[in-house]
């Protein structure tokens, strides 16, 4: 958990926005929610503010694939217009970090664990931490979905059938299996326009890159990838650019 000082999370939000993002509207609840972070970078939650506020342009909801405590679930609660009629799906487990698999081999041991086995139960929150940090930032009850399970039960499950389109993903999962099976379930999803931020792009565990680069591999074309100024952190962003590939269509 790190801790912000407020002139700081603004003064970084505020080169950001000279320096990088010139378009980035303002917006005055944002500081709350960037001194707020756990485990974020400043700079990574302008690029997720960012790719948010892009995806605004297209019809879908927002999803958080792995809420945790619900400290970027605030933040994208946030920047979502009260007049905006979208949902919020915010997904977890509950039990923390699944068990790895064989592509899970670790290259940040961020709490100094000793194997990447270790972590399995590591990151437990409970569903009322994320009602509470939605409620600090008045977002409507009724507009969010907070779906508490296994990804990969509850992306095949009835909870998710009111999720037709999605917008915005941002996918904080850690590991190879669950970042792959959130990637598959948003690009059915996702109209064009629409954006992924993928956190852990080649940190903490080799899983989460390895997801990535073999899911655009398998959507070429479909989706433009960049990766964010060094001082940000390690993540990706991936906005939508064709539904299908142009690669292989005719
Ligand atoms: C790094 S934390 C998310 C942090 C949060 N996005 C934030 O920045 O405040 C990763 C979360 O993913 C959840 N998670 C990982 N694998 C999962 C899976 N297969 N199904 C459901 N939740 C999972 C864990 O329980 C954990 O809370």
């Amino acid at each position: 958990m790190r801790n912000v000082h407020r002139g700081d999370a603004i003064e970084i939000e505020n080169l950001y926005r000279s320096f990088v993002f010139p378009d980035l509207p303002r917006n005055p609840a944002r500081a709350d929610s960037l001194q707020n972070l756990h485990g974020t970078s400043v700079g990574e939650a302008i690029y997720i503010v960012e790719g948010l506020s892009r995806a605004m342009n297209v019809a879908g909801d927002v999803c958080e694939f792995g809420c945790n405590e619900g400290a970027t679930s605030r933040l994208l609660a946030s920047e979502i217009a009260p007049d905006d009629k979208r949902l919020l799906w915010l997904f977890d487990s509950f039990e923390g970090l699944p068990a790895p698999t064989e592509q899970d081999r670790l290259i940040d041991d961020i709490a100094g664990l000793g194997s990447i086995e270790r972590y399995q139960g590591v990151l437990l929150a409970r569903e009322d931490q994320v009602r509470d940090k939605l409620a600090l930032v008045k977002f409507p009850e009724n507009r969010i979905r907070l779906v508490k399970g296994w990804l990969d039960k509850t992306l095949t499950s009835a909870a998710v059938g009111p999720l037709d389109k999605i917008a915005f993903a941002y996918i904080d999962l850690d590991f190879y299996e669950p970042i792959k099976i959130s990637l598959a379930f948003v690009h059915g999803k996702m109209p064009v326009g629409g954006v992924i931020v993928v956190d852990d792009y080649g940190f903490f565990s080799e899983g989460a890159k390895l997801s990535v680069d073999e899911f655009l591999a398998a959507h070429p074309g479909c989706y433009d990838m960049k990766l964010p100024i060094e001082a940000a952190g390690k993540f990706c962003v991936l906005t939508k650019i064709a539904g299908v590939s142009p690669l292989r269509a005719g």
